[in-house]
């Protein structure tokens, strides 16, 4: 996380992209990557990462039939986030451990900003109390056209909450995320993940190698 993290040289490395992009399978890929560089590398993910923020992470995902508000739902998200950047990630960065998150506050922009409708700039003032003006140093997002992605992901089984959202919702989503990726190019790179693995695995190396090794 650029501010903070400047004093150490572990970096906080974020995964995004729509449901069944293939976020998931590509961390097992990226824990090897690691390894083999010996570089230590904590895996966590969002919302969620700590117990704490897990149980949050349960209360947003299951279907309930009691109605929850846009509101309810982002101050769930940056209370979740302010627990797990307290205690797992500062921590770990501070230490010199690497950081890789699945998901982040690019999600709650793509999802809460676009999905839901709710103003960017509320959101950018939940982020400001949160993260003090932190951010990730590399963000991968993985593209996928939104039918691909949701068919990879209802194969997994039951739908969560999130999935369970018009094809709408997850345009708007997808639209922001995108958006997101050209203005703060300097920390994105968009992997186009409607390919082999393999292709996946070589555009991840690369994009890796370039931040990794300079
Ligand atoms: N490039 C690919 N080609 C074919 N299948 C893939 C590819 N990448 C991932 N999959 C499969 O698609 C499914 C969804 O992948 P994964 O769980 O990694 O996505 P995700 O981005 O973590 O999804 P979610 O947002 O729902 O957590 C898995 O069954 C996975 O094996
Ligand atoms: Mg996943």
């Amino acid at each position: 996380m650029k501010q903070k993290n400047n004093m150490g040289s572990a970096k906080f490395i974020t995964l995004e992209g729509m449901e069944g992009a293939g976020k998931t399978t590509c961390l097992k890929f990226i824990r090897g990557y690691f390894d083999a560089l010996e570089i230590p590398l904590l895996i966590t993910r969002e919302p969620g990462g700590t117990p704490f923020a897990e149980e949050i992470r349960s209360l947003l995902l299951s279907p309930r039939e009691e109605k929850v508000s846009d509101e309810v739902e982002l101050l769930l998200m940056f209370a979740a986030r302010a627990q797990h950047l307290e205690q797992k990630i500062m921590p770990a960065l501070q230490s010199g451990r690497w950081v890789l998150s699945d998901r982040f506050t690019d999600a709650t922009y793509a999802y809460q900003g676009g999905g839901r409708g709710i103003d960017s700039a509320d959101i950018e003032r939940l982020e400001q109390m949160v993260q003090k003006g932190l951010q990730p140093d590399l963000t991968l997002f993985l593209n996928i056209p939104i039918e691909i992605g949701l068919a990879r992901a209802r194969g997994r089984g039951e739908l969560d909450r999130f999935e369970q959202q018009e094809v709408d919702f997850f345009e708007r989503t997808r639209d922001v995320y995108l958006q997101r990726a050209e203005q703060y190019a300097s920390r994105f790179v968009v992997i186009d993940t409607n390919r082999s693995l393999d292709d996946v695995y070589e555009s991840i190396s690369q994009a890796l190698d370039q931040f990794v090794k300079g």
